[in-house]
């Protein structure tokens, strides 16, 4: 039966706010070389990564979530939310969740409030669950963070992964809008294959190998990833996800001004680009600087490049994510107009 009445069209989750943060102790290569056998040269050509971002002892992800939480809400014109959302793979306890903290610190009690957990494809499975509850009527605005602190979970002395891993956090705001202005968010494609769980994993902890387990190993109480199948991974997943939702969209590889992929590291955002056929100098990429920040690295990015008017009002973005899981996914939108948007001094202090 044809529908007679459809009633008014849903609404679309549009992006109205932009905020990031990283901790200001910075952490460079050669820093990195007096303790562990590296060098910056090696970590330089294999990543592409100068420097990263450290928390403090003490500070946790909530510090750093609040902090980019901040911002987003004042750049979208210092507007609230009625729900918040953190991404992250550090959260501050296993129990309870980090958004209800997080939520109560920005004054914004009484908000729903959960964290998700798709390690660095985080924020763009936040940006479809946060769609979902405006285009369902649950909310009417949203604050996103992507936010982690890896320096907690990476072994200070494991060489491969403490050269990737900085800490930081990434925010933004969406409302309910219109399907066609700047800023609505969509198409997306996610996936999973949890075939390849043990690719990037923090082995104990959780209910498999219980942290009280006395037997757990040093190895097993941090993270653990298999870098070069993951490369492939990386590279082969975030191609296939980018080109599904251009193909979805309709959009040629033409049509993208900036693709904002997961900063992972250089090697595999280039890699990526090439598989693509979009010029390098398409991608955004801060990974230089901050080095791979997880669920936070997106929204990281995106607050650099806008902050330095690299990203402009109107411009075409393709976001692409790649994460443990495995998990991958992607996301299309009109840049648009903020009402304070996000300064370089604000992101990297
Ligand atoms: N400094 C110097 N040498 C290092 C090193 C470091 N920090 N880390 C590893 N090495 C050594 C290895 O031990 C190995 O030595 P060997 O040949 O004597 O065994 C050699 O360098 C080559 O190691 P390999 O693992 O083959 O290097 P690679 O070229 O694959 O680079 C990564 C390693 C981790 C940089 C790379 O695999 C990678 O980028 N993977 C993806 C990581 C990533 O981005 N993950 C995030 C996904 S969300």
């Amino acid at each position: 039966m044809p529908r007679t009445n459809p009633g008014p069209p849903a609404p679309a989750a549009v992006l109205c706010g932009l905020g990031g943060w990283v901790p200001p102790r910075v952490v460079t290569n050669d820093e990195l070389a007096a303790r562990l056998d590296t060098d910056d040269t090696w970590i330089r050509t294999r990543t592409g990564i100068r420097t990263r971002h450290v928390a403090e002892p003490g500070q946790a992800t909530s510090d750093l979530a609040v902090e980019a939480g901040r911002l987003a809400l004042r750049s979208a014109g210092g507007v609230s939310a009625d729900a918040v959302i953190v991404t992250t793979t550090t959260p501050d306890r296993p129990c309870p969740a980090t958004a209800p903290v997080v939520a109560s610190r920005l004054g914004l009690a009484g908000a729903a409030a959960f964290d998700i957990g798709a390690v660095c494809t985080g924020f763009v499975y936040g940006l479809a669950t946060a769609a979902g509850l405006i285009t369902s009527g649950v909310a009417e605005r949203v604050l996103l963070i992507g936010a982690d602190t890896y320096s907690t979970i990476v072994d200070p002395l494991d060489r491969t992964n403490a050269i990737i891993f900085g800490d930081g956090a990434g925010a933004v705001v969406l409302r309910a809008g219109d399907p066609d202005e700047p800023g609505a968010v969509g198409h997306f494609e996610l996936g999973s294959d949890g075939a390849h769980e043990d690719l990037i994993t923090v082995a104990a902890g959780g209910s498999r190998r219980r942290a009280t387990a006395v037997e757990t190993t040093h190895a097993e109480r941090h993270f653990a990833m298999r870098g070069k199948e993951v490369y492939r991974h990386a590279v082969t997943r975030m191609a296939a996800s980018a080109r599904t939702t251009l193909d979805q969209a309709g959009w040629k590889i033409g049509d993208v001004d900036h693709f904002v992929p997961h900063q992972a590291n250089l090697r595999i955002l280039h890699s990526v680009a090439d598989e693509l056929g979009l010029p390098r100098e398409r991608c955004v990429a801060n990974v230089d600087t901050v080095g791979n920040t997880g669920a936070a690295s997106i929204p990281l990015a995106l607050a650099d490049a806008v902050g330095r008017q690299h990203i402009s009002v109107g411009d075409r973005l393709l976001l692409t994510a790649f994460g443990g899981g495995l998990t991958w996914g992607s996301c299309l939108l009109t840049w648009p107009e903020l009402a304070d948007p996000p300064q370089p001094e604000r992101t990297t202090p």
